[in-house]
């Protein structure tokens, strides 16, 4: 079923209301998951509604939080979420970060107690909406082995960037430390799909190509895909005092308790660096020398690092987002959730 943006906002907006959240929340939830849609990044996107309206519904999303914010330095704060929706404080707390940073030069913001916050990428445009360079890491639930291990120790712990170019273009690049994000299992499982046998391992260890058999993800590039998780859940679990490695809750284990999530935010302004004119040309020119680079055999192209979700932003805003039949029809449904999530295993359907 193919959506206009504006229609997928609404959806999902409503319905994130009925559930629980304040329209003002519920409003901003919408942007970062049809941010993702329209994107093709559907593994976080509306694929993800049900699951928030169940968590909201049974308490695991505070509907009403107190979020404060604590300047604790010159170039640094801490938010804090009060556990209620991630994208709403990962949100906020970027806005803090770009003000700190357009006078200081730069700012790292902790955002700790949060709910999932959904593609990072949301985030980091903000910073290169505002002229400057976002980078965003974030916790996710235990499901990845550590190099040599057979058991889940980190999430699949995402790093995010991006950086403003010429005529409000920018750079983003956004990934899951894993092979693939957990999202895309439960993509591949809402269309019955088969995965490469390089994503997963199944619970033996073994890698598996049937979505409904992962137990665990796997660290991209071994033990450096491995260490760069670790990196992740030291600056967003560690530093902020919240539960990390292994400690950290499952998306599914409990539907009505807080995650206490922790994601990191830093934003660094070119100005303070570099003439920030001469930066944003750098950046186009950037674009453009990886965009002029001979193709490899079976390429038509070189993309930069993004671009490969840029263009397909750019022909959705104007064709629409498709949106599986099954997604679609819960949406415009009166259900607010099947109670399906709530159990204990963190590989839920
Ligand atoms: P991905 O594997 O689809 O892409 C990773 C990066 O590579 C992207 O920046 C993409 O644009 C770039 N890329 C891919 N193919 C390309 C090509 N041909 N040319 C140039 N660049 C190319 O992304 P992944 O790892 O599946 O992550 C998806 C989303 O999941 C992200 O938005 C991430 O923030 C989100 N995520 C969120 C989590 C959370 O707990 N909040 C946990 C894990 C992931």
């Amino acid at each position: 079923m193919k959506v206009t943006k504006e229609k997928l906002h609404e959806l999902i907006q409503t319905k994130l209301h009925r559930a629980g959240l304040t329209e003002e929340h519920a409003g901003i939830v919408a942007d970062v998951l049809v941010h993702a849609d329209v994107r093709g990044v559907h593994s976080h996107g509306a694929m993800r509604v049900e699951y928030y309206a169940e968590r909201i519904a049974k308490g695991g999303i505070n509907t009403n939080p107190t979020f404060t914010f604590e300047k604790t330095g010159t170039a640094s704060g801490v938010f804090d979420g009060d556990n209620g929706s991630g994208h709403v404080a990962a949100k906020l707390g970027m806005d803090r970060a770009i003000s700190m940073a357009k006078e200081n030069g730069v700012a790292i913001i902790g955002v700790r107690r949060i709910a999932h916050s959904g593609a990072l990428s949301y985030f980091v445009q903000q910073a290169a909406k505002a002229g400057m360079i976002g980078i965003s890491v974030c916790q996710s639930d235990p499901m990845v082995v550590p190099f040599g291990g057979a058991e889940p120790y980190y999430g699949t712990n995402p790093i995010a960037f991006a950086a403003p170019a010429e005529n409000e273009e920018m750079i983003t690049f956004d990934m899951a430390t894993t092979v693939q994000a957990w999202g895309k299992i439960l993509h591949a499982r809402s269309k019955h799909e088969a995965i490469p046998d390089t994503w997963a391992v199944d619970q033996n260890g073994e890698p598996t190509t049937d979505p409904f058999k992962v137990n665990a993800l796997l660290p991209i590039a071994g033990p450096k895909g491995y260490g760069l998780m670790m990196m992740v859940d030291i600056l967003s679990g560690v530093l902020l005092g919240l539960p990390f490695g292994n400690r950290v809750s499952s998306m599914y284990h409990n539907l009505s308790e807080g995650r206490n999530l922790g994601q990191l935010h830093i934003v660094i302004n070119p100005a303070f660096f570099t003439d920030a004119n001469q930066f944003k040309a750098n950046i186009t020119k950037t674009m453009q020398d990886l965009n002029g680079m001979k193709p490899a055999p079976g390429f038509d192209r070189v993309l930069y690092p993004g671009q490969n979700y840029d263009l397909i932003e750019k022909e959705n805003e104007v064709n629409g987002i498709e949106i599986v039949d099954e997604i679609y029809d819960y949406l415009v449904s009166d259900v607010i959730h099947n109670n399906q999530y709530n159990h204990k295993s963190p590989f839920a359907k």
